[in-house]
């Protein structure tokens, strides 16, 4: 049966390869902030597969932005099979010394109110889906910490713990699961982390290579159809954390 998923920030890497991941058979929601033409062919990969695509617009670090995108999911297809909570990036890096007010509000606004407002907007589409989940992109910042990047790492953290006590307040209904990603080649890292840095994380990687947007594609196809899996954070890093 073909299943309705909202994606944010499914304009570029990790959520635009998901996107093309759910897309044969299924109807997609494209979201994207500022990146128009990539969602635009996102939307055209979703149709050449068979799938249904809309694209929208939010500004998701804003209550309105997610009011925005949870009311065009509503009148677009009227419920949802699944939300990927993918949009977030570190804004910039910021020595611990010299933390800024605004800056730790837009992290905290990107990477975790964004979530936490439009997961709770989407819990009446959901509830009328099929087998209805969320899924967070939170990062490997939650386990290793990230110098330079402790308020990016602290608001991926609140994440994960929010994905554990929604998992509990939404269940059975709802199973709500994350994936925290390690390095992963998108357009993250050309913003904010240097190829000498880049080329660190590969050597101290046991699978000795950056991951791919479709791997992380992957493990939230995968916690989609896991019926029996909830409140869980998979770690998808090639190794750079073990448990
Ligand atoms: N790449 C990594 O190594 C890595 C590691 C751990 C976790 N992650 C997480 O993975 C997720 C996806 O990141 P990515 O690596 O795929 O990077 P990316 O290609 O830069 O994707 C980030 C997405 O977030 C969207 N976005 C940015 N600002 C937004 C805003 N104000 N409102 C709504 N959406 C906004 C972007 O949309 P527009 O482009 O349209 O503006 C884009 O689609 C993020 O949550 C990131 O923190 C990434």
């Amino acid at each position: 049966m073909a299943k309705t998923i909202l994606i944010t920030g499914a304009s570029t890497g990790i959520g635009a390869a998901t996107a093309r991941r759910f897309a044969a058979g299924n109807r997609v929601i494209i979201h994207y902030h500022s990146s128009s033409s990539e969602a635009n062919a996102v939307a055209a990969a979703v149709q050449r597969t068979g799938g249904t695509a809309h694209v929208v617009q939010a500004n998701l670090a804003t209550d309105a932005g997610c009011r925005e995108l949870a009311s065009f999911a509503a009148e677009t297809c009227g419920q949802l099979d699944v939300l990927v909570n993918n949009s977030g990036g570190l804004v910039r890096r910021c020595p611990a010394r010299q933390l800024e007010w605004h800056l730790m509000q837009e992290v905290f606004a990107l990477n975790a109110f964004s979530t936490m407002m439009l997961s709770s907007l989407c819990i009446p589409l959901l509830e009328r889906g099929e087998h209805p989940c969320i899924v967070n992109v939170t990062s490997i910042a939650v386990r290793h910490g990230a110098p330079s990047a402790t308020i990016y790492g602290a608001a991926k953290g609140a994440l994960d713990t929010f994905t554990r006590g929604l998992a509990k307040e939404l269940a059975p209904t709802i199973r709500v699961n994350a994936v925290a990603p390690g390095v992963i080649d998108t357009p993250f890292h050309a913003r904010v982390t240097t190829p000498e840095k880049m080329a660190e994380f590969k050597a101290s990687t046991p699978v000795r290579r950056i991951g791919q947007p479709e791997e992380i594609a992957e493990a939230i196809a995968f916690l989609a159809d896991s019926l029996f899996m909830t409140g869980e954070t998979v770690d998808v890093n090639g190794g750079l954390f073990m448990r």
